[in-house]
């Protein structure tokens, strides 16, 4: 099987079941010269469920790029939801903006724009509700930072998801060198270790390859 046997598949379930999502969005990125680094639709689609299953009413997420993913969590938060997203690109920021907007779900997303790590000691200071759920997908060698300020700004129950932390095997080297797989190690390996969380990884493969995500259920004092 190879990658494009994936994206074939990719390409069937989103005709037949899970729909594209919002493919004006990934058109406008394309034409604003953004990345094509968007979740893929049926793993959008996946947030969404996973977002309605909690039923999440607010969403904190980091890495906003032209707000695919964004568009999905929004629509799954409803109209009294709130998503927050880090952006540290403003030309990203500015894009996902118009995008989120057009979509019609503008009015229920903030963007912050900046690194994460300086809008998140601001955020904290607001002292805001609990996330519901939190998506994980920027920078990755700051993944584990990340996770830390998650636990500070959720509740027991609440979810924490880390994208792409597979990285096509790379995680199963202890050796490697590259700084992506090291920080998706370094990851895994905080999930393992924090008491307040409980998690596991799932490999994936599709149109964007062969990846996956750690999923994690922040843990209360009766868990
Ligand atoms: C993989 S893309 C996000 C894709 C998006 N979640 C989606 O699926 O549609 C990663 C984004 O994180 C942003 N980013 C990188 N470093 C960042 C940082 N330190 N703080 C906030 N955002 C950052 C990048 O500019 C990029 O837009």
């Amino acid at each position: 099987m190879t990658t494009s046997d994936w994206a074939e598949v990719d390409r069937y379930l989103v005709d037949t079941l899970v729909g594209d999502g919002d493919s004006e969005t990934l058109r406008a990125n394309a034409a604003g010269g953004l990345p094509a680094i968007d979740v893929s639709p049926p793993q959008g689609k996946f947030l969404y469920l996973i977002a309605k299953t909690a039923r999440a009413r607010r969403v904190l997420e980091f890495g906003t790029l032209g707000g695919y993913s964004t568009t999905w969590l929004a629509r799954a938060v409803g109209k009294g939801g709130q998503v927050v997203s880090f952006e540290y690109e403003p030309k990203h920021a500015e894009v996902a903006r118009a995008n989120l907007d057009r979509a019609g779900v503008g009015d229920r997303v903030e963007i912050r724009v900046g690194a994460a790590l300086d809008s998140l000691p601001i955020l904290a200071e607001e002292n805001p509700e609990p996330f519901d759920l939190v998506f994980i997908d920027a920078d990755k060698v700051n993944n584990s930072n990340y996770v830390r300020w998650a636990l500070r700004l959720t509740r027991p129950g609440s979810i924490i998801i880390v994208d792409n932390v597979v990285r096509q095997g790379g995680i199963a080297d202890a050796a490697t060198t590259d700084a992506n797989s090291r920080a998706s190690r370094d990851v895994i390996e905080l999930l393992a270790a924090e008491p307040r969380l409980d998690a596991t990884v799932l490999q994936t493969v599709g149109g964007k390859g062969w990846d996956g995500f750690a999923y994690a259920v922040v843990l209360g004092e009766d868990d």
